[in-house]
């Protein structure tokens, strides 16, 4: 496989990359409604991918408004095969510190109310797609074998809990989530990971820390976030550098 099947999907903080060399630019129209913004073809001195702002060019789009079925379906029509999600997620476990970053390999969804399957037609055959291991294997290897690359310290694994939002938790439910096993939270893993299951797309994801989670920092969320998340985006640049370069 070529670096050109890789789709990029970047989260907050992401909404376009500054070093990117653009390519080209695709406004794809898809059965499910319209993608978060158009698909970007770009490199960053490497060979090319395609890369999607998950909330939007401008950042409008909030966690459970996000159309991850065009988004997904989008990204498989122009080719990809392989998704790397880039997640913002506050950190739970002491390991992971503002400015820390992971790579995930279990999830537990907490979301409800948003569109978790292409398989929704009362006359298609049931699907029930196997998710024992929600993110791909060999792809999160690739992110990880990357981040060695690239000089950058990586949690290999760790428990994603994927939250409703827009709103962040309260300690008590970030207390529970840690009870859960869950090493990080963010609002965006799902249906995102479940939907790239249903398409045979592999997909993993690199989390950066932006923030401690609620109660387990100073009290200041958006203060850490603002100190934080233009350091995690530098990191995120210098990972996708490595990983689709030459
Ligand atoms: N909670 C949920 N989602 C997040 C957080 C958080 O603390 N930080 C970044 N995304």
């Amino acid at each position: 496989m070529s670096a050109n099947d890789i789709g990029v999907i970047g989260g907050t903080g992401m909404g376009r990359l500054a070093d990117m060399q653009v390519t080209g630019r695709r406004v794809v129209p898809t059965p499910f409604g319209e993608p978060s913004a158009p698909v970007i073809r770009g490199h960053f001195g490497g060979r090319e991918a395609y890369f999607l702002a998950r909330h939007g060019s401008g950042h409008t789009i909030p966690p459970h408004l996000v159309n991850y079925r065009a988004n997904l379906w989008a990204l498989k029509h122009l080719g990809a095969r392989r998704v790397i999600a880039i997640s913002s997620v506050g950190g739970i476990s002491d390991d992971l510190p503002p400015g820390a970053m992971a790579v995930p390999d279990q999830i537990i969804d907490y979301t409800w109310g948003r569109h978790s399957t292409f398989f929704d037609g009362v006359e298609d055959p049931v699907v029930h797609v196997e998710f024992t291991e929600p993110y791909t294997g060999s792809l999160r290897v690739l992110i990880l074998q990357a981040a060695t690359g690239a000089g950058l310290q990586v949690r290999d694994g760790g428990v994603y809990a994927a939250t409703q939002g827009p709103r962040l938790e309260t300690p008590a439910e970030i207390e529970r989530l840690s009870r859960d096993g869950c090493h990080m939270v963010g609002m965006t893993g799902m249906p995102e990971a479940v939907l790239a299951r249903e398409l045979e797309l592999e997909y993993a994801s690199f989390a950066v820390v932006i923030n401690w989670a609620a109660g387990r920092g100073d009290g200041d969320i958006h203060g850490e976030i603002e100190r934080h998340v233009a350091d995690c985006m530098d990191k995120v640049r210098v990972l996708l550098a490595v990983l689709l370069g030459g």
